[in-house]
């Protein structure tokens, strides 16, 4: 059995929908599959010892002195495995981009545990390294205290501090032993590489039942933005938007945790590009056809046969006017 929602990571989804669909097959079962056996590779990363550890991390994120830091920064990419970095990193312009190697990540103290049927049928073993323990190598602005990932794609999630602390998402680094040099591994439809970022309910209890879990599990990483959140996001907070009303509040969580990973505010080209349906697209129709909105989110080829967005049946009235409440205002200067 491979997952227990139904949603497999490999490429089962993708076939039932067609290979026209832009549903990326997200992983599904990081959840109680992850449960079954951990073992770690170094007594660094052993999960008793790095509890304190990590409460440190948590504590002194963003006011890490420089001389921790053991990740070098390139400032050519030399592969197409290296992770682009951009944003508030110390010492770098607005436009900079600096690279990680693979072969630097994978020297990191990592983790290996085994799945079943995450990538490929059957048992694996997967090699992760902790997100954070990756950051805290990095010299993150003071500032700094979120990142946004983006994907070969045009893909993009977001990760709080506030997440990272406490769902704990990871950097998977090899399937069986073999980095993604060698992806897709055998009996994989799609290559999920070069870096694919997760979560499972061992690190974090119930973190695969969260709403749209998949947007925490980007497949095809290959860049990471360091940013200040309430900075980056500005525009989102303010103006119209700059409101107590609670339906409001709850539209803009959804859409940040959700929409955000393909409609992209183009102001300040924030969020994913994937959709190419830019945020006043569906502001319009929130606000002049709701009832084609609705519908669309929740089932998009009940209106578009061809439609390649994820339906989301799972949206409750209330979340789908919530989201509306929240984009008519985007249009209200
Ligand atoms: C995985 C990517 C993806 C996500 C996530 C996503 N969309 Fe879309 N969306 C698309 C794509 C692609 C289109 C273009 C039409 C199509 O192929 O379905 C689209 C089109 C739409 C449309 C129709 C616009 C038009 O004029 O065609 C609406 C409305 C919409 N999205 C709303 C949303 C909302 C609200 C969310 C968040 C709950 C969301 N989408 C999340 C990919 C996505």
């Amino acid at each position: 059995m491979a997952c227990p929602g139904g949603v497999s990571w490999g490429g089962m989804r993708c076939a039932v929908l067609g290979g026209g669909q832009v549903r990326r097959p997200r992983a599904g079962c990081f959840g109680p599959v992850f449960s079954r056996d951990v073992f770690t590779t170094n007594v660094m990363n052993g999960r008793f010892f790095s509890r304190a550890y990590r409460i440190a991390i948590n504590v002194f994120w963003g006011v890490i002195p420089l001389s921790g830091h053991a990740l070098e920064l390139h400032r050519d990419k030399a592969s197409p495995y290296d992770l682009a970095l951009k944003g508030r990193l110390e010492g770098m312009a607005i436009d900079d981009v600096r690279y990680l190697r693979w072969s630097e990540l994978r020297s990191l103290p990592t983790t290996k545990i085994r799945v079943d049927g995450e990538f490929v049928p059957g048992e694996q073993e997967v090699t992760i390294v902790m997100l954070d323990d990756v950051l805290t190598k990095l010299p993150r602005s003071s500032d700094a205290d979120a990142i946004i990932s983006f994907c070969n794609d045009g893909y993009a999630s977001i990760y709080t501090t506030e997440f990272m602390a406490e769902r704990r998402p990871f950097i998977v680094l090899e399937i069986n032993g073999e980095g993604p040099e060698k992806w897709p591994p055998p009996g994989m439809k799609f290559n999920p590489g070069p870096y694919v970022i997760s979560v499972a309910d061992q690190f974090s209890p119930g973190v695969s039942k969260i709403q749209d879990a998949g947007h925490k599990r980007p497949w095809g990483v290959d860049t990471l933005e360091f940013i200040n959140y309430r900075e980056r996001f500005a525009r989102l907070y303010s103006g119209a938007l700059d409101t107590p009303v609670e339906s409001v509040k709850s539209g803009r969580d959804i859409w940040i945790n959700s929409c955000f990973s393909c409609h992209n505010v183009p102001q300040e080209n924030l969020g994913g590009i994937k959709a190419a349906r830019p945020i006043q697209i569906l502001a319009m129709h929130a606000t002049y056809n709701p009832d084609f909105f609705r519908t669309y989110v929740r089932n998009p080829t009940k209106i578009n046969p061809m439609a390649k967005m994820e339906p989301h049946p799972h949206y409750s009235d209330s979340q789908l006017e919530f989201l509306i409440a929240f984009l008519k205002l985007t249009a209200t200067p």
